[in-house]
C-alpha cells in the first residue's frame, strides 16, 4: 500500500523495500492518488523488490474517495 508521489511509490518507503528479501513473495500493490492512477508504480515496485513476483493488477484508489472504498477492495481481493 502507498500513495502515489510523482508518478510512483512514496520515496520514504525506498530504503526499506530494497533492503528486503522477497524471494518467493507475491506483491499485489495498492495504492492512493489524486487523479494520475497507477503512474510507474508497478514497474518501479517490480524494479526495486528484488526476488518479488509483483502482480500487474496493481489497484489504484482515489485517495478522497479511500473510506467509502472497502467493497472496492473486497472485490479486487
Ligand atoms: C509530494 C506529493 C506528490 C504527489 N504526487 C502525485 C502524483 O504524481 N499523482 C497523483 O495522482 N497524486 C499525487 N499526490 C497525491 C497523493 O497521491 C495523495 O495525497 C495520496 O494518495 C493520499 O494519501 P495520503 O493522505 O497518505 O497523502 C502527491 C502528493 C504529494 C504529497
Amino acid at each position: 500500500m502507498t500513495p502515489i508521489y510523482w508518478g510512483t511509490y512514496a520515496p520514504e518507503l525506498e530504503t526499506a523495500l530494497k533492503e528486503i528479501d522477497f524471494s518467493g513473495k507475491t506483491i499485489r500493490i495498492i495504492t492512493t492518488h489524486e487523479g494520475t492512477g497507477l503512474g510507474n508504480v508497478v514497474n518501479d515496485i517490480k524494479r526495486v523488490c528484488k526476488g518479488a513476483n509483483v502482480l500487474d493488477n496493481a489497484l489504484p484508489i482515489k485517495g478522497s474517495l479511500a473510506k467509502e472504498s472497502k467493497s472496492l477492495i473486497e472485490s479486487w481481493i
